[in-house]
């Protein structure tokens, strides 16, 4: 198994760190046409600086398509913590896109296979994703693809932790409101694309940041399957890299932003 090292970009603060990755995210956007987005707390700094960066510049004519990383089960798109509703609030709206210029999977459909395999057509259709966008989870998921996740799995349903599930309890307001289940990208389906960049902010993030740099590349920290991709970039703040002990010292220059 060939594997890489990703360029670790070591900002000062959060907010610096979601800046950095902003300004690489709207800079894709001016030259790409396809762009994976990551939703959750993390990210949305990031496209509130987004916004800010692309107002006043509008996007290439033939415009560019946001295919979404995942979805819940169960969450109609109008709910608001469904992830279709995320990425109209943070990016569809605020950049003057359409509906047709969005791509999220359809996590009420009956067919759940179905859905996913028009998701990853969908993905092949646009012409492959040029930059997806990451965040990670404590656990060190990517995407929704959970610890055990195959290292080459396509877009499918899956079931989510209880770890998972307990950190979206503040914004569903009960633990018996989180779904318990979701679409997302496989991990194979996240490799596909050309160039990864992942944000990582915060103490929350140290351990699961640590293990997908420092540990062994397999499904038990699914965010280490980002070093069998040679084109990764990874933007974090000081609390997130501070469980990285040696890793850093091993690394001859870290770059800052
Ligand atoms: C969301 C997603 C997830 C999140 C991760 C971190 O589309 O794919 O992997 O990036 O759960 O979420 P926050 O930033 O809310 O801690």
């Amino acid at each position: 198994m060939r594997t890489f090292e990703p360029r670790l970009l070591l900002c000062p603060d959060a907010a610096s760190a979601a800046v950095e990755a902003a300004d690489r995210v709207a800079a894709a956007l001016r030259e790409e046409r396809v762009i994976g987005l990551a939703t959750g707390a993390t990210m949305a700094p990031l496209y509130r600086r987004l916004r800010h960066q692309l107002a006043g510049h509008p996007l290439p004519p033939r415009g560019v398509i946001g295919i979404a990383l995942d979805e819940y089960v169960g969450l109609r798109p109008e709910h608001p913590e469904s992830f279709r509703a995320y990425l109209d609030g943070a990016f569809v709206r605020p950049l003057g896109l359409t509906g047709e210029q969005i791509v999220v999977p359809d996590g009420m459909a009956g067919d759940r296979l179905a859905a996913a395999r028009r998701h990853e057509a969908a993905i092949t259709a646009a012409g492959g994703i040029e930059l997806q966008l990451l965040g990670i989870g404590a656990n060190g998921h990517i995407g929704f693809n959970e610890p055990g996740s195959p290292l080459d799995s396509c877009t499918r349903d899956v079931s989510l932790t209880a770890q998972t599930r307990a950190a979206q309890i503040a914004s569903f307001g009960s633990a018996d409101a989180v779904p318990t289940r979701a679409i997302t990208a496989g991990i194979g389906t996240i490799l596909g694309a050309r160039r990864l960049l992942m944000l990582v902010t915060g103490e929350a993030k140290a351990a699961a940041l640590s293990a997908a740099l420092a540990g062994p590349v397999n499904p038990s920290c699914p965010a280490s399957a980002l070093r069998l991709h040679p084109e990764v970039t990874v933007i974090c703040d000081p609390a997130a890299t501070s469980q990285l002990g040696t890793y850093l010292d091993r690394k001859r220059a870290p770059e800052t932003c």
